[in-house]
C-alpha cells in the first residue's frame, strides 16, 4: 500500500470519526519523545520539553470531548532522577510553569487533578504547586487527570505492601481487592487503553498493577506531535480489540459477566452477543416449535 492511500485512509477514518463502538474509560500515556522531537529539528532537548508540555492542553481536550473520564499522564518516573541533574531541574520548574499557567482553565473546565507518586520526593515548593492544583480541583467531575510524578509501580507496590504490613492487616485478609485500595490510584477504574508514542515497545514501570488488563497501543509520533488525530487512531485501534480477560473467544461474545462487555460499554460485542442469542433462540424455537 502506498504512503498516499495509507494516509487517505487514515483521513479518512479521522474525518468521518468512526461510530462510538467501545470507549475506554481510562486511557493513560506515556508521554515518550520530547528529546527526539528536538533533535529532529535541531533544537536543545528542553525545547522538546516545553513543547511536550504545550501539547498536554490539547490532549486533555479532546480526551474531555471524547466523554473519557480518567486520563493518566506518566511526566516523570522515579527512574528519570538518573537523568542529567539540569534536564531534572527543568522537568521540575516545566511542570510548576504548567500548573501556574493552566490551573484556572482546569479550574474553569471541570478537571479534576490527582497525583500519582511520591509526593514528598519533590521539593517543598513543587509539593505546594501540586497540593494547590488538587485542591482547587478537588470538586471537579468533567474529566480525572492523574498527574504521574516522580511515579514508579514497582515503588507504588512496595509502599502498599509497607502500608498493609504498617496497619496490620492478617495474611488472610490481603486479596486483590485491598492491595487495590492501597494503591495510589485506589477506587479508580484500570486503564482500559495505554497509550506509548514515539516507539518504544516497553512497559517502563508504569502502572504495572493497574494496567495488567490494559490494551496496548504504540505509535511512532513523538509526544510533542501526537495531537487530536493521532489520539482517535488510537481510540480506533483500542475499539476494534476483544478483550478477553483470560476467556476464550466464543465466552467473549456470549458471556455477559465478561467484564468488557459489562465495564465498556461495547455495545457492538453486546449487540452481537444479544443478536447471537437471539438468533439461537429463533432456532431452539424453530426445532421445539
Ligand atoms: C519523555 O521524552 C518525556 C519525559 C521524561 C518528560 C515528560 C514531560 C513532558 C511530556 C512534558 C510535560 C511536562 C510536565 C512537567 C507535566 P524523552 O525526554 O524521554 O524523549 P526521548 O526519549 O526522545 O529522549
Amino acid at each position: 500500500m502506498t504512503i498516499a492511500t495509507l494516509t487517505d485512509l487514515r483521513q479518512k477514518r479521522i474525518g468521518n470519526q468512526p461510530e462510538a463502538v467501545a470507549k475506554p474509560r481510562h486511557v493513560a500515556i506515556i508521554m515518550d519523545g520530547n528529546g527526539r522531537w528536538a533533535r529532529a529539528r535541531g533544537l536543545p532537548r528542553a525545547r522538546g520539553h516545553h513543547a511536550g508540555a504545550d501539547n498536554l492542553r490539547r490532549v486533555l481536550r479532546a480526551c474531555s470531548d471524547r466523554g473519557i473520564e480518567f486520563v493518566t499522564l506518566f511526566a516523570f518516573s522515579t527512574e528519570n532522577w538518573r537523568r542529567p541533574r539540569r534536564e531534572v531541574r527543568l522537568i521540575m520548574d516545566l511542570l510548576e510553569i504548567v500548573i501556574d499557567r493552566e490551573l484556572e482553565e482546569l479550574v474553569a473546565e471541570g478537571v479534576q487533578i490527582r497525583h500519582i507518586g511520591r509526593l514528598d520526593g519533590l521539593a517543598p515548593y513543587l509539593q505546594d504547586k501540586i497540593r494547590l492544583a488538587i485542591h482547587r480541583t478537588q470538586h471537579n467531575q468533567s474529566l480525572i487527570v492523574n498527574l504521574a510524578f516522580n511515579y514508579g509501580g514497582r515503588d507504588e507496590i512496595t509502599q502498599a505492601i509497607r502500608q498493609i504490613i504498617h496497619d496490620r492487616i492478617p495474611a488472610d485478609a490481603i486479596d486483590e481487592n485491598l492491595i487495590r485500595s492501597y494503591l495510589f490510584t485506589q477506587e479508580q477504574p484500570d486503564p482500559d487503553l495505554i497509550i506509548r508514542t514515539s516507539g518504544e515497545l516497553r512497559v517502563s514501570n508504569f502502572l504495572i498493577w493497574q494496567g495488567a488488563y490494559a490494551e496496548f497501543y504504540v505509535t511512532d509520533t513523538f509526544w510533542p506531535d501526537f495531537d487530536e488525530a493521532e489520539l482517535q487512531l488510537a481510540l480506533d485501534s483500542y475499539a476494534r480489540r476483544k478483550r478477553r480477560y483470560g476467556q476464550t473467544d466464543e465466552q467473549c461474545v456470549t458471556d455477559s459477566r465478561n467484564p468488557s462487555l459489562r465495564q465498556n460499554g461495547n455495545r457492538h460485542q453486546v449487540a452481537r452477543a444479544n443478536g447471537q442469542r437471539d438468533a439461537q433462540s429463533t432456532q431452539n424455537r424453530r426445532v421445539r416449535g
